[in-house]
């Protein structure tokens, strides 16, 4: 496979087409933004770290059966993936309370969360990804029924599978975001990274965060934390 012209630019992505139209070619920066973009700021290593750690929760995703568009990795940096259609769908999963639902809902910061809450966001970097209920999915078109409970039905085994695996390397999977892509034959698929960007990870021993939280809050090198959940998730598979 070779690079092609860029596709799409993201916040912390560049994704390329390459020379056969099923696949494309995904590099993580060394970048991060907070405030849906507001903020920027170069990280040396987060691209590799991010990469890395996505590669492993894609691969362990797969080996469970989950369906994804990670294909194989082709540098420290580089990526080739399934070329999906993204539905324009953020699916939020929550085992506890944490940023914006303990500023919106008065919730205590990290109380465990009975049932698991699932939420769905308008993808829309103009509209800072707006929250949107079910009614609000279907009547705009954005998915149908069916395929509501298809991303409800993914987010939950995926909730299952990543928060057995951090408990097993000492993390709590606070909160995640799932991004979703339709193949050739319409079915949705899994898709986006698998990163401490996407998703809050909390020490157990300590209560640090070991996510983009850091970065949010200017409380440190991000790259620590993102280093120790690599550094666990790779000693676990040895
Ligand atoms: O900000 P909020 O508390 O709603 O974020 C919930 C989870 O979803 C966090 O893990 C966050 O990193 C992730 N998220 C994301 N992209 C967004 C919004 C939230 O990865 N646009």
């Amino acid at each position: 496979v070779t690079r092609g012209d860029l596709k799409y630019q993201g916040k912390a992505k560049q994704v390329y087409l390459t020379n056969n139209s099923e696949i494309l070619w995904v590099h993580y920066m060394d970048q991060a933004t907070a405030l849906n973009g507001k903020v920027h700021e170069d990280i040396p290593e987060k691209g590799r770290l991010n990469s890395a750690i996505s590669h492993i929760l894609f691969q362990y995703l797969t080996r469970h059966g989950i369906e994804n568009h990670y294909l194989t990795a082709i540098s420290e940096t580089d990526e080739l993936d399934l070329a999906l259609d993204i539905i324009p769908i953020e699916v939020v999963t929550r085992n506890y309370a944490s940023g914006h639902f303990v500023s919106k809902f008065d919730a205590t910061s990290m109380q465990k969360l009975n049932p698991i809450v699932q939420e769905f966001y308008y993808k829309s970097d103009a509209l800072d990804d707006p929250f949107m209920n079910d009614s609000q999915i279907l009547a705009l078109g954005y998915a149908t029924e069916i395929e509501l409970e298809k991303l409800r039905n993914y987010a939950q085994k995926v909730n299952q599978l990543l928060k057995s695996l951090f408990d097993e390397i000492k993390i709590n999977l606070i909160d995640f975001k799932l991004e979703f892509g339709k193949n050739a034959l319409g079915e949705l698929i899994l898709a986006d990274e698998l990163s401490p960007d996407n998703m809050r990870l909390v020490d157990q021993k300590t209560g640090k965060s070991l996510d983009k939280d850091v970065f949010r809050q200017h409380s440190g090198d991000v790259t620590i934390g993102y280093r120790d959940v690599l550094s666990r998730l790779e000693n676990l598979e040895k």
